[in-house]
């Protein structure tokens, strides 16, 4: 199922949460390293990856929403797509809270503000993998027929128009090999969408 909002021909949800997960898990990181170190200058550089993270992640959260709305309603991807999309609010209340508690003094936070944001790197793994699930199993943001010879994203052909992905009549050793990815995952979890349209 094709993304909504693509930049360069590909989906903008995956770019942009490279930068709360980045910013966010190694503010936990760096929390750590406080605890163990007593060093302020880590919570202080947390304080700020922190603000970052979350405006990053309200900016990835848009088209996240945005494809979760094309998803058709009834399916298995609808249902994990919203799991996932409110994990990841709940994600960022939890970092919105930590670094409320930490505004006061932010080099030296209080325990609270530390276990925010370690309760939200657990459940922010937990989110990512259902955005994971949603790509990789249930083909949500993947063009229409991808397989591994479709043309470049940057031209104005679909994945499909690739002479070569028309299933063959006669299968090659080669050519039933090509057969065999060009129809795998991607091709199911259209079928399977499309057919619970139905
Ligand atoms: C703001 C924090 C968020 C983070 C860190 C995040 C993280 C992720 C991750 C790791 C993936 C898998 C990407 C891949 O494997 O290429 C993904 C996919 C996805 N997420 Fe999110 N997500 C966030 C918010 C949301 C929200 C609020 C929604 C709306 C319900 C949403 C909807 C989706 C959808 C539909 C996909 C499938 C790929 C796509 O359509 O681009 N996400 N997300």
């Amino acid at each position: 199922m094709e993304s909504r909002v693509k930049l360069a021909g590909h989906p903008v949800h995956p770019m942009l949460i490279v930068f709360p997960l980045g910013l966010l898990t190694t503010a936990v990181v760096f929390d750590i390293i406080y605890l163990a170190s007593n060093a302020t200058h880590w919570t202080l550089a947390s304080y700020y990856m922190i603000a970052a993270g979350i405006i990053g992640g309200l900016a990835a959260a848009v088209p996240g929403a945005v494809d979760w709305w094309a998803i058709p309603r009834g399916t298995r991807a609808k249902r994990i797509g919203l799991l996932h999309g409110v994990g990841n609010v709940i994600v960022l209340v939890l970092f919105i809270l930590s670094w409320f508690l930490r505004r006061p003094d932010p080099a030296a936070p209080p325990t609270g503000a530390i276990v925010a944001g370690l309760l939200g790197v657990v459940l922010a793994a937990f989110t990512g993998w259902l955005g994971g699930e949603l790509v990789n199993r249930l083909g949500v943001g993947v063009d229409v027929g991808a397989h591994l010879d479709a043309p470049s994203s940057l031209t104005s052909q679909p994945a499909t128009t690739d002479a070569r992905s028309a299933p063959r009549a006669s299968a090659t050793a080669g050519g039933g090999d090509r057969r065999t990815h060009q129809q795998s995952a991607y091709a199911g979890a259209e079928r399977r969408v499309s057919g619970s349209m139905r």
